[in-house]
């Protein structure tokens, strides 16, 4: 396998609004679409499209979207020989999008919850051999952290976004994050950091089509100095530069909580690349796109990274790819349903 993922896997049930509800309002949105979701499936549909040999190790319901949700995978040409029904609900994303193609989600894991450290012990042959282990936090941390100290090698995408043992950090190369998921990583001061540049703050997960202006972002100093000359000016996002620059200061300090590499995810603006203290930090950009729906671009970002790091790419080289392949998918509705075919790109 080049890739083996542990992860999620939900139905994502979604209904477009021109606004969200206030606390205690109703209103009126678009008929429901069931699109197939969860941030692990998404990493493996996401893989496979481009080519990748992928396993999903992940549990499901026997509710009304659990086979289907399967049998979907299996379609995609995922290794579902580890996807495992669980007696009861699977999981369920509740997620509106706005006009501006932004989405709010809530998670209800179901069977996701119930995918243990055991399940692990019993698909180790197949972690261990895999190129890449993906992984992201939508099942239970002792299941993530067991899955990494199987693997070769770990992508962690820290999202949703918890706090996370030392070991668990120490092990990822690399940490995929957001910029929100980067602040809380980071605590307080930085927090605020990534708050001024960003005041959409409902897209944790999402990497990509982030396109809301943000009047500060030029002209807010940058706390990193050094890294300013290699990291900015690429961002085509309408932030540009200063998301970009605060993003490597983000980056170099996450490098310093443990792991062995960071990869700071900036929609419309790309990403950076952190791989060494003390080292440049490599800014790539993103093609720019008009966002439909930015659902599960995160997840399409995270499983082209993936495939390319297990095909033996370097780490900005693979970053750059998989910015494109995020880019892609907000050009459509849903997260998989959205996902690019290589020849797409
Ligand atoms: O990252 C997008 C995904 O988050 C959706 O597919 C939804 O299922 C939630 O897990
Ligand atoms: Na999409």
């Amino acid at each position: 396998m080049d890739v083996v993922v542990v992860g999620s896997v939900n139905a994502d049930l979604v209904v477009r609004v021109a606004r969200r509800p206030a606390p205690g309002e109703t209103v009126m949105g678009s008929d429901l679409d069931i699109f197939p979701g969860g941030k692990g499936a998404n990493q493996a549909v996401a893989a496979a499209r481009l080519g990748a040999h992928v396993a999903l190790l992940a549990r499901t319901g026997t509710d009304q979207y659990g086979t289907r949700l399967a049998e979907g995978l299996a379609g995609e040409g995922v290794d579902t020989g580890h996807v495992l029904p669980t007696e009861g609900a699977g999981g369920v994303a509740l997620i509106t999008v706005d006009a501006d193609g932004d989405n709010s989600i809530i998670v209800s894991p179901g069977a996701n919850a119930r995918l243990s450290p055991e399940d692990v012990v019993g698909a180790a042959p197949l972690l261990e051999e895999a190129s890449v282990v993906s992984l992201m936090l939508e099942i239970p941390l002792d299941t993530v952290t067991a899955a990494a100290r199987a693997a070769r090698r770990v992508l962690l995408n820290a999202s949703p976004p918890r706090e996370l043992p030392a070991e668990l950090l120490s092990l990822a190369d690399p940490l995929v994050v957001n910029e929100h998921e980067a602040a809380f990583l980071l605590g307080g001061a930085s927090a605020g950091r990534a708050a001024a540049h960003d005041p959409t703050s409902d897209t944790a997960g999402d990497t990509t089509g982030d396109t809301a202006g943000d009047p500060t972002g030029r002209t807010a100093g940058d706390p990193t100095g050094d890294t300013a000359r290699d990291a900015a000016g690429d961002g085509d996002g309408e932030r540009g530069r200063g998301a970009v620059r605060d993003a490597a200061g983000m980056a170099r300090d996450l490098l310093a909580l443990g792991p062995r590499s960071v990869v700071v995810t900036l929609g419309a603006d790309g990403a950076v690349v952190a791989e060494k203290a003390g080292a440049a930090v490599t800014a790539v950009p993103s093609p720019a796109v008009e966002a439909v729906d930015t659902t599960g671009a995160g997840d399409a970002f995270t499983g082209a990274l993936a495939w390319r790091l297990a095909r033996g790419d370097g780490l900005p080289e693979a970053a750059a790819f998989a910015a494109r392949v995020g880019a892609a998918a907000v050009r459509r509705e849903g997260a998989q349903s959205s996902y690019p075919r290589l020849e797409e790109l």
